[in-house]
Protein backbone atom coordinates (compact mmCIF):
# COMPACT_ATOMS: atom_id res chain seq x y z
CA UNK A 1 0.00 0.00 0.00
CA UNK A 2 1.35 3.53 -0.64
CA UNK A 3 0.23 6.27 1.50
CA UNK A 4 3.35 8.37 1.61
CA UNK A 5 5.36 9.54 4.59
CA UNK A 6 9.33 9.27 4.43
CA UNK A 7 11.30 9.18 7.40
CA UNK A 8 14.91 9.37 7.59
CA UNK A 9 16.22 7.66 10.80
CA UNK A 10 19.65 6.40 12.58
CA UNK A 11 21.99 5.93 13.59
CA UNK A 12 21.72 7.15 17.21
CA UNK A 13 24.60 9.97 17.88
CA UNK A 14 24.53 8.86 21.56
CA UNK A 15 23.13 7.59 24.66
CA UNK A 16 19.44 8.18 24.51
CA UNK A 17 18.37 9.76 27.64
CA UNK A 18 15.29 11.63 30.09
CA UNK A 19 11.96 10.66 31.20
CA UNK A 20 9.23 10.84 28.43
CA UNK A 21 5.26 10.56 28.55
CA UNK A 22 3.70 8.62 25.78
CA UNK A 23 0.11 8.80 24.80
CA UNK A 24 -2.84 7.26 25.92
CA UNK A 25 -3.48 3.79 25.45
CA UNK A 26 -5.14 3.11 21.89
CA UNK A 27 -7.51 0.12 22.75
CA UNK A 28 -8.76 1.76 26.10
CA UNK A 29 -9.87 5.72 23.54
CA UNK A 30 -11.48 3.40 21.12
CA UNK A 31 -13.81 1.72 24.16
CA UNK A 32 -13.99 5.00 25.63
CA UNK A 33 -15.65 6.47 22.89
CA UNK A 34 -18.16 3.66 22.00
CA UNK A 35 -19.29 3.59 26.05
CA UNK A 36 -19.58 6.97 26.50
CA UNK A 37 -21.78 7.15 23.33
CA UNK A 38 -24.17 3.90 24.50
CA UNK A 39 -24.35 5.35 28.35
CA UNK A 40 -27.46 7.89 29.37
CA UNK A 41 -25.40 11.01 29.84
CA UNK A 42 -21.73 12.70 29.69
CA UNK A 43 -19.07 10.74 30.03
CA UNK A 44 -15.65 12.47 30.59
CA UNK A 45 -12.67 11.31 29.27
CA UNK A 46 -8.86 12.11 29.98
CA UNK A 47 -5.67 10.90 28.48
CA UNK A 48 -7.29 9.79 25.38
CA UNK A 49 -5.18 8.76 21.95
CA UNK A 50 -5.05 11.72 19.51
CA UNK A 51 -4.93 9.33 16.94
CA UNK A 52 -6.23 8.62 13.43
CA UNK A 53 -7.82 5.49 14.62
CA UNK A 54 -9.70 6.70 17.41
CA UNK A 55 -10.77 10.33 15.68
CA UNK A 56 -12.70 7.28 13.28
CA UNK A 57 -14.09 5.94 16.05
CA UNK A 58 -15.26 8.72 17.73
CA UNK A 59 -16.70 10.30 13.78
CA UNK A 60 -18.49 7.55 13.66
CA UNK A 61 -20.15 7.78 16.19
CA UNK A 62 -20.86 10.95 15.68
CA UNK A 63 -22.96 9.84 12.52
CA UNK A 64 -24.70 8.10 14.64
CA UNK A 65 -25.80 10.85 17.08
CA UNK A 66 -23.93 11.19 20.11
CA UNK A 67 -22.02 14.45 20.99
CA UNK A 68 -18.02 14.59 21.23
CA UNK A 69 -16.68 17.99 22.50
CA UNK A 70 -12.58 18.25 22.96
CA UNK A 71 -11.89 20.02 25.58
CA UNK A 72 -8.43 20.74 24.67
CA UNK A 73 -6.06 21.50 21.29
CA UNK A 74 -4.21 18.70 21.78
CA UNK A 75 -7.46 16.37 21.80
CA UNK A 76 -6.67 14.48 24.88
CA UNK A 77 -9.28 15.84 26.98
CA UNK A 78 -12.82 15.14 25.78
CA UNK A 79 -16.83 14.88 26.51
CA UNK A 80 -18.90 12.02 25.11
CA UNK A 81 -23.14 12.90 25.11
CA UNK A 82 -24.47 9.45 25.07
CA UNK A 83 -27.40 8.68 23.41
CA UNK A 84 -28.48 5.67 25.59
CA UNK A 85 -27.67 1.89 24.71
CA UNK A 86 -31.46 1.92 22.08
CA UNK A 87 -30.41 5.59 20.88
CA UNK A 88 -27.88 5.27 18.04
CA UNK A 89 -29.51 7.00 14.78
CA UNK A 90 -29.28 5.30 11.67
CA UNK A 91 -26.03 6.57 9.74
CA UNK A 92 -27.34 8.64 6.87
CA UNK A 93 -23.49 7.57 4.63
CA UNK A 94 -21.46 4.42 4.99
CA UNK A 95 -19.36 4.54 8.47
CA UNK A 96 -15.62 4.81 8.05
CA UNK A 97 -13.25 2.84 10.03
CA UNK A 98 -10.42 4.63 8.19
CA UNK A 99 -7.32 2.05 9.23
CA UNK A 100 -8.53 0.71 12.39
CA UNK A 101 -9.44 -3.30 12.75
CA UNK A 102 -10.33 -2.44 16.33
CA UNK A 103 -13.03 0.24 15.20
CA UNK A 104 -14.52 -1.78 12.69
CA UNK A 105 -14.52 -5.44 14.77
CA UNK A 106 -16.03 -3.85 18.21
CA UNK A 107 -18.20 -1.63 16.30
CA UNK A 108 -20.08 -4.58 14.15
CA UNK A 109 -20.90 -6.12 17.83
CA UNK A 110 -22.49 -2.64 18.49
CA UNK A 111 -24.12 -2.44 14.90
CA UNK A 112 -25.60 -5.86 15.57
CA UNK A 113 -27.71 -4.82 18.54
CA UNK A 114 -29.64 -1.69 16.52
CA UNK A 115 -32.81 -1.76 14.64
CA UNK A 116 -31.43 -0.25 11.62
CA UNK A 117 -28.61 -0.82 8.54
CA UNK A 118 -25.53 0.28 7.91
CA UNK A 119 -22.61 0.02 5.77
CA UNK A 120 -18.65 -0.05 7.21
CA UNK A 121 -15.62 0.67 4.95
CA UNK A 122 -11.97 1.01 5.70
CA UNK A 123 -8.99 1.80 3.85
CA UNK A 124 -7.39 -0.64 1.53
CA UNK A 125 -5.52 -2.72 4.59
CA UNK A 126 -8.89 -3.01 6.26
CA UNK A 127 -10.40 -4.36 3.68
CA UNK A 128 -7.86 -7.39 3.08
CA UNK A 129 -8.29 -8.22 6.90
CA UNK A 130 -10.64 -11.34 8.09
CA UNK A 131 -14.06 -10.16 9.36
CA UNK A 132 -16.05 -13.15 9.46
CA UNK A 133 -14.35 -14.05 13.08
CA UNK A 134 -16.78 -11.30 14.12
CA UNK A 135 -19.41 -11.46 11.36
CA UNK A 136 -20.10 -15.15 12.13
CA UNK A 137 -20.81 -15.07 15.76
CA UNK A 138 -22.90 -12.10 15.53
CA UNK A 139 -24.73 -13.90 12.81
CA UNK A 140 -25.52 -16.53 15.08
CA UNK A 141 -27.03 -14.07 17.36
CA UNK A 142 -29.28 -12.74 14.75
CA UNK A 143 -27.67 -9.84 13.10
CA UNK A 144 -27.55 -9.98 9.40
CA UNK A 145 -24.48 -9.03 8.10
CA UNK A 146 -23.20 -9.06 4.43
CA UNK A 147 -19.51 -8.50 2.69
CA UNK A 148 -17.37 -9.35 -0.10
CA UNK A 149 -16.16 -13.25 0.30
CA UNK A 150 -19.06 -14.26 2.05
CA UNK A 151 -18.91 -11.50 4.73
CA UNK A 152 -15.31 -12.07 5.16
CA UNK A 153 -14.03 -8.75 3.85
CA UNK A 154 -15.09 -5.09 4.08
CA UNK A 155 -17.33 -3.23 3.17
CA UNK A 156 -19.76 -4.76 5.20
CA UNK A 157 -23.25 -4.29 5.65
CA UNK A 158 -25.14 -4.64 8.93
CA UNK A 159 -28.49 -4.90 9.23
CA UNK A 160 -29.20 -5.28 13.08
CA UNK A 161 -32.13 -6.78 15.07
CA UNK A 162 -33.33 -8.31 17.84
CA UNK A 163 -30.37 -10.59 19.36
CA UNK A 164 -30.13 -13.82 21.52
CA UNK A 165 -27.22 -14.34 24.04
CA UNK A 166 -24.72 -17.03 23.05
CA UNK A 167 -21.98 -19.21 24.71
CA UNK A 168 -19.09 -18.50 21.84
CA UNK A 169 -16.07 -20.48 21.66
CA UNK A 170 -14.18 -18.00 19.92
CA UNK A 171 -11.64 -19.98 17.44
CA UNK A 172 -9.01 -17.31 17.94
CA UNK A 173 -7.62 -15.47 20.58
CA UNK A 174 -8.35 -12.09 19.94
CA UNK A 175 -9.84 -9.53 22.15
CA UNK A 176 -11.70 -7.79 18.92
CA UNK A 177 -13.22 -10.85 18.66
CA UNK A 178 -14.24 -11.43 22.75
CA UNK A 179 -14.98 -7.44 22.46
CA UNK A 180 -17.29 -7.38 19.91
CA UNK A 181 -19.31 -10.39 20.82
CA UNK A 182 -19.82 -8.95 24.44
CA UNK A 183 -20.48 -5.77 22.97
CA UNK A 184 -23.38 -7.41 21.17
CA UNK A 185 -24.28 -8.99 24.11
CA UNK A 186 -25.51 -5.89 25.45
CA UNK A 187 -28.44 -5.90 23.37
CA UNK A 188 -29.01 -9.61 23.85
CA UNK A 189 -32.10 -11.56 25.50
CA UNK A 190 -30.04 -13.57 27.96
CA UNK A 191 -26.47 -14.16 28.92
CA UNK A 192 -23.74 -14.22 26.88
CA UNK A 193 -20.21 -16.04 27.37
CA UNK A 194 -17.32 -16.04 25.57
CA UNK A 195 -14.43 -18.56 25.77
CA UNK A 196 -11.07 -17.76 24.07
CA UNK A 197 -8.50 -19.98 23.49
CA UNK A 198 -5.94 -18.48 25.25
CA UNK A 199 -6.38 -15.04 27.45
CA UNK A 200 -5.95 -12.09 25.85
CA UNK A 201 -6.44 -7.73 26.64
CA UNK A 202 -9.31 -7.47 28.90
CA UNK A 203 -9.98 -3.56 28.80
CA UNK A 204 -13.59 -4.03 27.35
CA UNK A 205 -14.35 -6.23 30.97
CA UNK A 206 -12.46 -3.36 33.01
CA UNK A 207 -14.30 -0.40 31.24
CA UNK A 208 -17.98 -1.79 30.92
CA UNK A 209 -18.34 -1.94 34.98
CA UNK A 210 -17.28 1.70 35.07
CA UNK A 211 -20.44 2.55 33.08
CA UNK A 212 -22.50 -0.15 35.17
CA UNK A 213 -22.30 -2.70 33.09
CA UNK A 214 -20.89 -5.87 35.20
CA UNK A 215 -18.71 -8.69 33.38
CA UNK A 216 -18.25 -11.80 35.42
CA UNK A 217 -15.20 -13.96 34.91
CA UNK A 218 -15.60 -17.21 34.94
CA UNK A 219 -12.02 -18.88 34.89
CA UNK A 220 -8.81 -17.17 33.03
CA UNK A 221 -10.62 -18.46 29.15
CA UNK A 222 -14.20 -17.16 29.79
CA UNK A 223 -16.19 -14.36 30.72
CA UNK A 224 -19.99 -13.37 30.76
CA UNK A 225 -22.42 -10.85 30.72
CA UNK A 226 -25.74 -10.45 31.91
CA UNK A 227 -27.22 -7.64 29.97
CA UNK A 228 -28.54 -4.66 32.60
CA UNK A 229 -30.42 -2.69 29.83
CA UNK A 230 -28.53 0.41 29.96
CA UNK A 231 -24.95 2.43 30.51
CA UNK A 232 -25.03 4.65 32.47
CA UNK A 233 -22.12 7.76 32.49
CA UNK A 234 -19.17 7.11 35.07
CA UNK A 235 -19.09 9.91 37.72
CA UNK A 236 -15.63 9.93 37.66
CA UNK A 237 -13.35 11.13 34.83
CA UNK A 238 -12.74 7.75 32.33
CA UNK A 239 -8.92 8.37 32.41
CA UNK A 240 -6.51 6.26 30.13
CA UNK A 241 -3.30 5.32 30.73
CA UNK A 242 -0.16 6.08 28.54
CA UNK A 243 0.12 2.99 26.01
CA UNK A 244 2.64 -0.09 26.29
CA UNK A 245 2.53 -0.61 22.71
CA UNK A 246 3.59 2.95 22.37
CA UNK A 247 6.43 2.63 25.03
CA UNK A 248 7.46 -0.45 24.20
CA UNK A 249 9.59 1.49 21.24
CA UNK A 250 11.44 3.47 23.62
CA UNK A 251 12.17 0.46 25.60
CA UNK A 252 13.99 -1.37 22.80
CA UNK A 253 15.92 1.78 21.17
CA UNK A 254 16.94 2.45 24.95
CA UNK A 255 18.28 -1.38 25.70
CA UNK A 256 19.97 -1.08 22.45
CA UNK A 257 21.75 2.14 22.25
CA UNK A 258 25.22 1.92 24.59
CA UNK A 259 24.53 3.60 27.56
CA UNK A 260 21.33 4.75 27.79
CA UNK A 261 18.90 5.05 30.48
CA UNK A 262 15.13 6.13 29.61
CA UNK A 263 12.44 6.50 32.02
CA UNK A 264 8.61 5.89 30.82
CA UNK A 265 6.23 7.71 33.02
CA UNK A 266 3.40 5.69 34.02
CA UNK A 267 2.71 3.03 31.45
CA UNK A 268 -0.23 0.27 31.65
CA UNK A 269 1.12 -2.53 33.00
CA UNK A 270 -2.19 -4.49 32.88
CA UNK A 271 -1.03 -8.14 32.56
CA UNK A 272 -3.12 -8.79 29.59
CA UNK A 273 -0.73 -6.18 27.66
CA UNK A 274 2.86 -6.32 29.60
CA UNK A 275 4.33 -9.68 27.60
CA UNK A 276 6.46 -7.34 25.87
CA UNK A 277 7.59 -6.86 29.25
CA UNK A 278 8.00 -10.86 30.21
CA UNK A 279 9.48 -10.63 26.55
CA UNK A 280 12.39 -8.43 26.49
CA UNK A 281 13.18 -9.43 30.79
CA UNK A 282 13.69 -13.36 28.95
CA UNK A 283 16.09 -11.35 26.59
CA UNK A 284 18.09 -10.21 29.71
CA UNK A 285 16.60 -6.51 29.21
CA UNK A 286 17.30 -4.43 32.44
CA UNK A 287 13.63 -3.09 33.29
CA UNK A 288 12.86 -1.67 36.57
CA UNK A 289 9.04 -1.06 37.69
CA UNK A 290 8.89 2.01 39.89
CA UNK A 291 6.16 3.85 41.31
CA UNK A 292 3.15 1.37 40.60
CA UNK A 293 -0.05 2.93 40.86
CA UNK A 294 -3.65 2.91 38.93
CA UNK A 295 -5.24 4.65 36.51
CA UNK A 296 -9.28 4.11 36.63
CA UNK A 297 -9.67 0.51 36.30
CA UNK A 298 -6.06 -0.51 35.44
CA UNK A 299 -2.23 -0.38 37.13
CA UNK A 300 0.74 1.18 35.87
CA UNK A 301 4.10 2.08 36.53
CA UNK A 302 7.22 3.82 35.28
CA UNK A 303 9.34 1.82 33.84
CA UNK A 304 13.16 2.62 34.02
CA UNK A 305 15.22 0.99 31.21
CA UNK A 306 19.06 0.83 30.98
CA UNK A 307 21.04 -0.35 28.02
CA UNK A 308 22.53 -3.83 28.02
CA UNK A 309 23.16 -6.65 25.56
CA UNK A 310 20.11 -8.74 24.75
CA UNK A 311 19.79 -12.48 24.58
CA UNK A 312 18.04 -14.38 21.82
CA UNK A 313 15.10 -16.90 23.33
CA UNK A 314 12.16 -18.66 22.66
CA UNK A 315 9.03 -16.52 22.89
CA UNK A 316 6.26 -18.36 25.02
CA UNK A 317 3.46 -19.29 22.99
CA UNK A 318 1.22 -17.95 25.81
CA UNK A 319 2.73 -14.40 25.90
CA UNK A 320 2.23 -13.87 22.02
CA UNK A 321 -1.19 -12.53 22.50
CA UNK A 322 -0.04 -10.05 25.84
CA UNK A 323 2.52 -8.72 23.08
CA UNK A 324 0.58 -9.23 19.97
CA UNK A 325 1.29 -5.58 18.81
CA UNK A 326 4.72 -5.53 20.06
CA UNK A 327 6.75 -8.21 17.39
CA UNK A 328 7.80 -5.65 15.12
CA UNK A 329 10.08 -3.96 17.58
CA UNK A 330 10.55 -7.19 19.60
CA UNK A 331 12.07 -8.46 16.29
CA UNK A 332 14.59 -5.52 16.04
CA UNK A 333 15.39 -6.42 19.22
CA UNK A 334 16.26 -9.86 18.66
CA UNK A 335 18.24 -9.15 15.11
CA UNK A 336 20.43 -6.59 17.44
CA UNK A 337 21.06 -9.38 20.13
CA UNK A 338 23.21 -12.77 21.09
CA UNK A 339 22.14 -15.56 20.11
CA UNK A 340 18.54 -16.86 18.22
CA UNK A 341 15.18 -15.57 18.46
CA UNK A 342 12.42 -18.60 17.86
CA UNK A 343 8.93 -17.26 17.42
CA UNK A 344 6.22 -19.53 16.55
CA UNK A 345 2.22 -20.21 16.90
CA UNK A 346 2.30 -16.44 16.03
CA UNK A 347 0.39 -16.49 12.35
CA UNK A 348 -2.29 -13.83 13.77
CA UNK A 349 0.46 -11.43 12.45
CA UNK A 350 -0.43 -12.01 9.24
CA UNK A 351 -3.48 -10.41 9.21
CA UNK A 352 -2.56 -6.99 11.39
CA UNK A 353 -2.13 -3.90 9.46
CA UNK A 354 0.09 -5.49 7.34
CA UNK A 355 1.49 -8.98 7.12
CA UNK A 356 3.99 -8.28 9.95
CA UNK A 357 5.72 -11.55 9.69
CA UNK A 358 6.35 -10.98 5.76
CA UNK A 359 6.82 -6.64 6.52
CA UNK A 360 9.24 -7.20 9.14
CA UNK A 361 11.57 -9.74 7.21
CA UNK A 362 11.81 -7.74 4.15
CA UNK A 363 12.89 -5.04 6.25
CA UNK A 364 15.23 -6.34 8.73
CA UNK A 365 16.50 -8.73 5.29
CA UNK A 366 17.25 -5.20 3.44
CA UNK A 367 19.61 -4.36 6.46
CA UNK A 368 21.28 -7.26 6.62
CA UNK A 369 19.34 -8.96 9.19
CA UNK A 370 19.51 -12.62 9.92
CA UNK A 371 15.69 -13.64 9.71
CA UNK A 372 14.14 -17.06 8.73
CA UNK A 373 10.35 -16.35 7.74
CA UNK A 374 8.05 -19.04 8.95
CA UNK A 375 4.50 -19.29 8.24
CA UNK A 376 3.49 -18.93 12.23
CA UNK A 377 6.74 -17.03 13.30
CA UNK A 378 10.72 -16.48 12.90
CA UNK A 379 13.84 -17.30 14.04
CA UNK A 380 16.31 -14.53 14.21
CA UNK A 381 20.01 -14.65 14.31
CA UNK A 382 20.78 -11.56 16.55
CA UNK A 383 24.08 -9.24 15.23
CA UNK A 384 26.07 -6.20 16.79
CA UNK A 385 25.06 -3.75 14.16
CA UNK A 386 22.58 -3.66 11.21
CA UNK A 387 23.40 -2.11 7.71
CA UNK A 388 21.79 1.19 6.59
CA UNK A 389 21.89 3.75 3.59
CA UNK A 390 18.80 1.93 1.90
CA UNK A 391 15.36 2.15 1.39
CA UNK A 392 12.63 -0.24 3.88
CA UNK A 393 9.07 0.43 2.82
CA UNK A 394 6.47 0.26 5.79
CA UNK A 395 4.04 -1.00 3.58
CA UNK A 396 1.47 1.87 5.09
CA UNK A 397 1.45 -0.10 8.71
CA UNK A 398 2.63 2.28 11.85
CA UNK A 399 4.54 -0.30 13.43
CA UNK A 400 6.73 -1.21 11.07
CA UNK A 401 7.80 2.44 10.46
CA UNK A 402 8.21 2.36 13.83
CA UNK A 403 10.12 -0.47 14.68
CA UNK A 404 12.34 0.53 11.48
CA UNK A 405 13.33 3.77 12.78
CA UNK A 406 14.18 1.94 16.39
CA UNK A 407 16.41 -0.52 14.18
CA UNK A 408 18.05 2.26 12.47
CA UNK A 409 19.64 3.46 15.80
CA UNK A 410 22.18 0.96 15.62
CA UNK A 411 22.82 1.08 11.83
CA UNK A 412 26.12 2.25 10.28
CA UNK A 413 24.04 5.23 8.04
CA UNK A 414 20.76 6.19 8.27
CA UNK A 415 17.83 4.70 6.09
CA UNK A 416 14.69 5.91 4.36
CA UNK A 417 11.38 4.62 5.90
CA UNK A 418 8.65 4.80 2.89
CA UNK A 419 5.04 4.68 3.27
CA UNK A 420 5.36 5.58 7.11
CA UNK A 421 2.30 8.31 7.24
CA UNK A 422 -0.01 5.83 9.40
CA UNK A 423 2.14 6.56 12.30
CA UNK A 424 -0.58 9.09 12.76
CA UNK A 425 -2.81 6.21 13.25
CA UNK A 426 -1.80 5.17 16.72
CA UNK A 427 1.20 7.72 18.13
CA UNK A 428 1.54 11.20 16.23
CA UNK A 429 3.63 12.69 18.38
CA UNK A 430 6.32 9.27 17.97
CA UNK A 431 9.27 11.65 16.43
CA UNK A 432 8.81 14.58 18.47
CA UNK A 433 9.74 11.84 21.53
CA UNK A 434 12.36 9.95 19.81
CA UNK A 435 13.65 12.98 19.11
CA UNK A 436 13.15 14.28 23.00
CA UNK A 437 15.57 11.11 24.37
CA UNK A 438 17.98 11.64 21.48
CA UNK A 439 16.66 9.60 18.51
CA UNK A 440 18.05 10.47 15.23
CA UNK A 441 15.03 10.26 13.35
CA UNK A 442 12.86 13.12 11.69
CA UNK A 443 10.60 13.36 8.40
CA UNK A 444 11.83 13.49 5.30
CA UNK A 445 10.74 17.61 3.80
CA UNK A 446 8.19 17.52 1.40
C1 LIG B 1 -6.92 -4.84 20.11
C2 LIG B 1 -6.68 -6.17 20.06
C3 LIG B 1 -5.59 -6.78 19.28
C4 LIG B 1 -4.56 -5.76 18.83
C5 LIG B 1 -5.17 -4.50 18.36
C6 LIG B 1 -6.04 -3.87 19.43
C7 LIG B 1 -8.06 -4.35 20.91
O1 LIG B 1 -6.14 -7.42 18.15
O2 LIG B 1 -3.73 -6.31 17.82
O3 LIG B 1 -4.16 -3.56 17.98
O4 LIG B 1 -8.11 -3.13 21.19
O5 LIG B 1 -8.92 -5.15 21.27
P1 LIG B 1 -6.66 -8.93 18.27
O6 LIG B 1 -7.37 -9.00 19.55
O7 LIG B 1 -7.57 -9.20 17.14
O8 LIG B 1 -5.41 -9.74 18.25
Amino acid sequence: MNIGGTLIAGPAKGALKGHITVPGDKSMSHRSIMLGALAEGTTKIEGFLPGDDNFATAAMFEAMGAKVTWLNGEKTSLTVEGVGLYGLKEPENVLDAGNSGTAARLITGILAGQNFHSVMVGDASLHSRPMSRVADPVRVMGAKVDGREGGNKMPLSIRGGKLKGIDFQSPVASAQVKSCVLLAGLFADGETTVTEPKATRDHTERMLPLFGQAVDRVDALTCRLKPAGKLVAPKDVVQIPADPSSATFFAVAASLVEGSDVVLNSIGINPRRDGWRRVMADMQADLTLEAKNKVGAEPVADIRVKATSLQGMKVNPQDIPDAIDEFPVLFVAAALSEGTFILDEAEELRVKESDRIATMAEALKACGANIEEKEDGAIIQGKSSLQGGGTVDAHGDHRIAMAMAVAAQKMDREIRIENAAAIATSFPSFVDLAQSIGMNVRWEAS
